[in-house]
């Protein structure tokens, strides 16, 4: 089988692809490289934004994944005319263009950042979603975009995923788990904004695995599906990361609690990935440090931007905005 993955160099992609490699499928990457490329030699990958894909680019595959766009809220508050054009209109331009190059199914990297903020009921994925902010609210749009082109030749299945932790070769600590592991290896501290805010939490393993079960779905399948470990509150996540170092490496860890005001709170239901999907989830936070403490010597240059999606994003920004500056220069 053969298949096309958009944003494969990413965080997530990083890790599923070696593993979809091991399963014998064949894997292609189209990616913009903002974080660098840390994808296995086997991988064709094409530097090109997808806006520059056309049918003809498509022919030949049997599915496609969308992994790509701006991932996190800090990326689409510093230019929400990006986010929407990313995570909103990429995904529907693509899978627009894959349907009509006959690709049997597409994978959307959807989120449950989609719910918004909830008053701490389980919601599945029947229940109204409400983002009040460019993050959610593109990825919502990029959802209904994808999911309205399912019919019986195109299988679409998006993932709401909970937020990820784990490692990966192209390593983020801008997420919850990875953030409060480098701030306890850093600072001794691990800062806790808002205890009683609820999060679902994915495992990189779980996540990897939710694509493979995915992938391999029966053709007739299409939907939208929760995906995460388990639902947290970010107290909680804390007091398990604080305690899993010290049993892991002994290191006494204080705890700064806060209360800021959150705008997102929601814990979900997973049954439709476990009954439909046959997902699984296998891990939960304690897995996750125990992994990052693992491999911890591969990402300990704590303060490389690359590591921080904003950081890097604003650096790129700052490029893009010359490179028109000096075009309309050279137009006038
Ligand atoms: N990481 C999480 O916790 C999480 C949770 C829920 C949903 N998601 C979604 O999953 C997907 C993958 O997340 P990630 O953490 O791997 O992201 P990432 O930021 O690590 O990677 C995104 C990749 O997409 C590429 N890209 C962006 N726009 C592109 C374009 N127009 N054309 C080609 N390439 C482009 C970038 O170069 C980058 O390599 C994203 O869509 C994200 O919104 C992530």
């Amino acid at each position: 089988m053969k298949i096309l993955v958009a944003g494969g160099a990413g965080y997530v992609g990083s890790r599923l692809i070696p593993h979809l490699l091991d399963r014998g499928y064949h894997i292609d990457v189209v990616d913009l490289f903002w974080f660098g490329n840390h994808l296995p030699e086997a991988v064709r990958v094409v530097h090109k934004d997808i806006f520059d894909l056309t049918v003809a680019d498509l022919e030949g595959y049997d599915q496609v994944i969308f992994l790509a766009g701006l991932s996190n809220d800090p990326m689409a508050e510093y230019s929400p005319a990006k986010n929407f054009i990313f995570n909103a209109a990429a995904p529907a331009y693509l899978a627009y263009i894959a349907k009509k190059a006959a690709v049997k199914r597409y994978i959307y990297a959807s989120s449950c950042s989609v719910y918004g903020y909830t008053e701490n009921e389980l919601f599945d994925e029947t229940r109204p979603v409400s983002s009040a902010y460019p993050y959610g609210i593109s990825k919502l749009q990029g959802e209904r975009a994808v999911m309205q082109m399912a019919d019986e030749t195109f299988s679409v299945i998006a993932l709401r995923k909970g937020t990820i932790s784990g490692y990966s070769p192209r390593m983020r600590l801008d997420l919850i788990i990875n953030t409060m592991f480098k701030n306890a290896m850093t600072k001794g501290v691990i800062t806790v904004n808002n205890p009683s805010i609820w999060r679902p939490i994915l495992s990189m393993t779980d996540a990897v695995s939710a694509y493979t079960r995915s992938v391999e779905a029966s053709p007739s399948i299409s939907g939208i599906f929760n995906v995460a470990s388990g639902n947290y509150t970010v107290g909680e996540v804390g007091d398990l990361v604080k305690t899993s170092i010290d049993s892991l490496l002994g290191k006494k860890i204080t705890l700064d609690i806060r209360h800021v005001h959150d705008v997102r709170n929601y814990k979900v239901s997973t049954e439709s990935a476990r009954t439909i999907l046959s997902f699984h989830a296998r891990e939960d936070a304690s897995k996750i440090v125990h992994e990052l403490v693992e491999n911890m010597s591969k990402f300990s240059d704590w303060d490389n931007p690359a590591y921080m999606n904003i950081a890097t994003f604003k650096g790129l920004d700052a490029e893009l905005q010359a490179h028109s500056m000096k075009a309309v220069g050279a137009a006038q």
